[in-house]
């Protein structure tokens, strides 16, 4: 131990000082979750993390919110193996309040990426006689799991009003899927009030006011080589100019597929070439201790 040659000492410095730097360094660059909801491939919180086709459409303020041209909705759950996610509208009417509707609207690429689920209900209250969905487009709605609108109308304390307001029959309202939605608008639907009800297969027998208030949404996953990019250690993201996939290691290193895995050169800072750090330092170690020079 006495013997300790000057080379040694630099090169024990060098792995120290990589050891204790590198566990601050890995994957600091992409938030994994807000509040209490994991943020995983596809999705991000900040830029240049996750799949680009999903690009702003996340915000954490105090809460996770989903981003759509009608609003931020806040989202309730993510399910990354049944990909499925659920929001929930604020300024939207349930059993316990009424609020006037405003249009529930998304863009393309989420119309097309993330779209709400059939077993997703929009409840169209309060719709005027002239409704289209009264009239030519009447097929649109739908009674789901046997629950008629006329029972949201009776036991419900929000909905109690469109009751007594009438007198002797309730307005007319109607249950139809999101695609009604899309390319209606409420003003073109004639209807004061909507909500919106999930999970409605699983609704027989229970009563609105147990109902699911939300809407769910499946995504799609791109195959991105994703999984190789994990193994290795790293976070998916992609360039921000480009949109070209990335694989990122540290905050000094970006790699296109995986992280370079048993590389010690700069900046290698990933999961596994960090344990392999360790173990080489052991071994340096030990045959300082054993093997003196
Ligand atoms: C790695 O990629 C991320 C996301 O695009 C970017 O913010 C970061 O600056 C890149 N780092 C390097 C060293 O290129
Ligand atoms: C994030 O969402 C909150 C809540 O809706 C909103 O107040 C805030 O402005 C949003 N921030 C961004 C950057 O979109
Ligand atoms: C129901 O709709 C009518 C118009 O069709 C409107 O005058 C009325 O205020 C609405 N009821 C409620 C409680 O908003
Ligand atoms: C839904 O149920 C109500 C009451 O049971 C019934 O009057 C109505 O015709 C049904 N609507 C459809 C579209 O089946
Ligand atoms: C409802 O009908 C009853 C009797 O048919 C009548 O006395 C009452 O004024 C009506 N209420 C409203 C709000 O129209």
């Amino acid at each position: 131990m006495m013997s300790l040659s000057k080379p040694f000492t630099i090169i024990n410095f060098i792995f120290l000082s990589n050891l204790l730097v590198s566990p601050t360094l890995t994957l600091s660059q992409c938030r994994d979750s807000c509040g209490t909801i994991p943020i995983n491939y596809p999705f991000a919180l900040d830029d240049g993390c996750g799949a680009p086709q999903f690009r702003h459409m996340f915000n954490c303020s105090t809460d996770l919110f989903f981003l759509t041209p009608s609003g931020s909705y806040k989202v309730q759950s993510i399910n990354y193996d049944k990909k499925t996610i659920i929001v929930y509208d604020p300024a939207m009417s349930t059993c316990s309040i009424l609020q006037p509707h405003h249009d529930f609207l998304m863009t393309d690429i989420q119309s097309a990426l993330i779209p709400p689920t059939s077993d997703t209900v929009f409840a169209l209250l309060n719709c005027s006689i002239d409704s289209p969905v009264l009239n030519h487009y009447s097929y649109l709605c739908f009674n789901f799991s046997s629950h008629s609108c006329d029972e949201l109308y009776g036991s419900c304390n929000a909905f109690r009003v469109f009751h007594l307001a009438a007198n002797t029959t309730s307005p007319p309202c109607c249950f139809t899927g999101y695609d009604t939605v899309k390319f209606m608008s409420m003003n073109v639907l004639d209807c004061t009030h909507y909500t919106t009800v999930t999970n409605t297969d699983g609704l027989r027998g229970i009563g609105p006011l147990d109902w699911v208030y939300g809407i769910k949404m499946s995504f799609a996953v791109p195959d991105s080589g994703c999984e190789r990019c994990v193994q290795s250690g790293g976070t998916c993201g992609f360039d921000t100019e480009t949109e070209g996939s990335l694989c990122l290691c540290s905050s000094s290193s970006n790699y296109t597929r995986e992280c370079a895995v048993g590389s010690f050169t700069a900046g290698a800072n990933g999961v596994t070439s960090s344990i392999l750090l360790q173990a080489f330092f052991v071994i340096v170690l030990i045959y300082q201790l054993f093997c003196p020079l």
